[in-house]
């Protein structure tokens, strides 16, 4: 076996126990996991298509690539020539890709979602955890770039993204960027329109789990450099990584839909102030927290003694620890707008 950290949530599990010893009930604000509904009109897609005995192709079908290939000419902003895949979900892509393009030295950001470093260790490749400002980065075959970013809610500028691209491109490296938040952020940019239209070693993935309270159903694309994506497409037909065609019919459908998504947006940013405003009032400093799903912030303490003070009254958080900074903690904002106003209330008692 390879040599891969704890995983994360066994380590919380003592104050999960503690947390739910709450004798007012319970709440979960550790794990990224949507908990508002599906769209009705996407799980109806779903069972429209539920009679599917034939196979799908790993591709997708081409009713999914022009509906993603559309998406991301609307909503991405890209042009020149690319290429679109669906995969299952984003993380197995994350996890799997610098094990497909057999990378030997990997970047990512030092506050990060943990799969990135997850995956190069499975791929046997030197990791390098790496500041925003490109300029000072090494050599590499691959980096991870996430923005809005899981935990902080960063955005990155454009200027720090076309950093990034210009890094790639004297390097020969590959860039993989995360922008599975974007849709939740008014300000941000996928990679893909920074490059003004020569996406060469440039994937962006992108996730439906968030943007439309997906995460069930395990719906996901990349899209970008279509030499890169055509090489991945040749392993994964190998592999047997196909999306599930019930799943294809029903990312048609979301695709072809934001209003769902910014519904989903507001839903977030109102759960974000109410919660901020009472972590602020309790002494809390919170840094960046633009978009995405979490609030980042510190008591200015070891945030494992901030997860145990949150646990005493019935609340589950995750220690910044997880992600690359030990004194910070991360606020899910996926619970009910129910249970986001008890937090307030427990919090402010
Ligand atoms: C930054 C980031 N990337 C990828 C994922 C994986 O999402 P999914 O596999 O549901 O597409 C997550 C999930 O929380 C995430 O926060």
């Amino acid at each position: 076996m390879r040599n891969l950290p704890d995983f994360p949530w066994d380590l919380l599990a003592p104050y999960g126990d503690k947390a739910k010893k709450y004798s007012d009930g319970f709440i979960d604000l550790s794990q990224g996991t949507p908990v508002d509904a599906t769209p009705k009109f996407i799980q109806e897609a779903l069972a429209t298509a539920s009679n599917s005995p034939s196979y799908p192709i790993v591709a997708g079908s081409e009713q999914l690539r022009s509906a993603m290939r559309d998406w991301a000419i609307k909503n991405l902003g890209v042009s020149g020539e690319f290429d679109v895949m669906p995969v299952i979900g984003s993380k197995e892509f994350i996890a799997l890709l610098p094990t497909f393009l057999q990378s030997k030295k990997v970047l990512y950001p030092k506050v990060a979602y943990p799969t990135y470093l997850v995956s190069g260790l499975m791929a046997s490749a030197e990791t390098i955890a790496v500041d925003i400002d490109a300029a000072n980065w090494p050599k590499a075959d691959l980096t991870w770039l996430n923005s809005p970013s899981n935990p902080t809610g960063q955005v990155q500028s454009d200027g720090e993204i076309s950093a990034v691209i210009n890094w790639a491109r004297k390097n020969n490296a590959v860039v993989a960027s995360d922008e599975c938040y974007l849709g939740f952020a008014k300000d941000a940019k996928s990679i893909l329109a920074l490059a003004s239209g020569d996406n060469t070693n440039l994937l962006a993935v992108h996730s439906l789990s968030k943007r439309s309270n997906l995460a069930g159903y395990r719906a996901a694309f990349v899209v970008g450099d279509s030499k890169l994506i055509d090489q991945i497409r040749q392993i994964r037909k190998h592999a047997g990584l196909m999306m599930p065609l019930p799943v294809q019919h029903a990312m048609i459908a979301a695709l072809s839909d934001e209003k769902h998504v910014q519904e989903q947006a507001e839903r977030y940013n109102n759960r974000r102030t109410l919660l901020s405003a009472a972590l602020v009032a309790v002494g809390f400093r919170i840094e960046h927290s633009k978009a995405g799903l979490y609030i980042w912030c510190t008591k200015g303490e070891d945030g494992y003694k901030t997860v145990d003070w949150f646990a005493s009254f019935g609340i589950l958080v995750t220690p910044g620890s997880f992600y690359g900074s030990d004194n910070f903690i991360r606020i899910a904002l996926t619970a009910t707008d129910e249970n986001i106003a008890k937090v307030v209330a427990r919090i402010k008692s």
